[in-house]
């Protein structure tokens, strides 16, 4: 019997994910039906994306399982219906594409790229950066995503500190955690990088306070959610100095409205919400070996911790 596979998303990412999904399914071993038009009952895992009309999961009596393709599930972890597993997306194009676009960011303001590009106006100004060894930088959320990048990051030659809800030991990385932890972190942020989840416990984790416990000048850059940042607290930090640039991909309303004072401030950059997406070819592989081990009766990869929120 093939198991039945529904894929809850849009027209667009169905024409982009029907191959490679049906690729990998049959690379696993997993003879499916994967279709986007089942009857509820008969579906055993549903692919999804939270942005999906599908929101009451009631009907699906014997799905063992859905598997998101994000990696942020905020908009999911709070849904009643849900009772079965849910699995985040762990994806090896996805942590590629943030450490790359992360590593980019952090030597950008590191290198002051920008002073570069805003004085092609005749002076000779030479103005030489410091080594990286001489640049500490601090990731919050050591997880898939932030664990990737601190290491990428250190490799480079940066001292690079990071801060997780549980301890954790990363070679290379001195790593804080709790909120003593925190302090510690952000006092070695001359270049900071969000990547924690939204949840109760990170929403405005960088607020008026935690901003002042920061170098002099540092630099922020936020591709984890718009709302780990207190935005009026940032502004004003960008105003006086303290922060000198700030990179931000994400915000609490997306697309981040035309008239927000982000958009016009000469230190930040903002960037629509493209740090990193989930690739197809590798997602895939994850999806499929998730219900190859469902089928196997194996426990899932990546499943999301309902009560902690990530
Ligand atoms: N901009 C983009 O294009 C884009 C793309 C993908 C993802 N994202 C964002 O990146 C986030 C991180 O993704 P991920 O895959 O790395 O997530 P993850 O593997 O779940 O890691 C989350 C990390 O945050 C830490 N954390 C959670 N709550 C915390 C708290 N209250 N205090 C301190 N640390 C806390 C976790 O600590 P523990 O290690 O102790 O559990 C973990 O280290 C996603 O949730 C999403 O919002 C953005």
């Amino acid at each position: 019997m093939p198991v039945n596979v529904l894929f809850a998303h849009n027209d667009t990412n169905w024409d982009v994910y029907k191959g490679p999904l049906e690729k990998a399914l049959t690379d696993a071993g997993v003879t499916a039906n994967l279709s986007r038009d089942l009857p509820p009952e008969d579906v055993d895992y549903i692919v999804y994306a939270p942005s999906s009309p599908l929101q009451d999961f009631t009907p699906f009596s014997r799905a063992k399982a859905v598997l998101n393709l994000w990696a942020g599930v905020e908009s999911i972890t709070n849904n009643e219906t849900l009772t079965i597993p849910l699995a985040r997306m762990v994806d090896f194009g996805l942590t590629q594409g943030m450490t790359e676009w992360v590593t980019g960011h952090v030597l950008r303001h590191h290198l002051d790229i920008d002073y570069t590009l805003r004085h092609q106006d005749g002076d000779w100004l030479p103005r030489v950066p410091p080594l990286a060894r001489d640049r500490r930088v601090s990731v919050l959320g050591l997880g898939a995503l932030g664990s990737a990048c601190a290491q990428a990051l250190a490799e480079l030659g940066f001292p690079v500190s990071g801060w997780s809800r549980t301890p954790k030991q990363i070679d290379g990385i001195n790593c804080y955690s709790g909120d003593a932890g925190l302090k510690a972190t952000l006092e070695q942020a001359d270049i900071l990088v969000l990547l924690l989840p939204f949840t109760p416990a990170t929403e405005n984790v960088l607020n008026s306070e935690s901003l002042s416990w920061m170098p002099q000048g540092a630099f922020v850059v936020n591709p984890g959610r718009g709302q780990l940042i207190d935005d009026d607290a940032l502004l004003d930090a960008l105003d006086d100095g303290k922060i000198a640039g700030a990179t931000l991909d994400v915000f609490r309303v997306e697309p981040l409205p035309a008239e927000h004072a982000y958009w016009a401030h000469p230190n930040v950059t903002v960037t629509p919400h493209i740090a990193s997406e989930t690739r197809p070819e590798t997602a895939s592989e994850v999806i499929a070996e998730n219900i190859r081990r469902g089928e196997a009766g194996e426990p899932f990869l990546h499943l999301v911790d309902r009560r902690a929120g990530y």
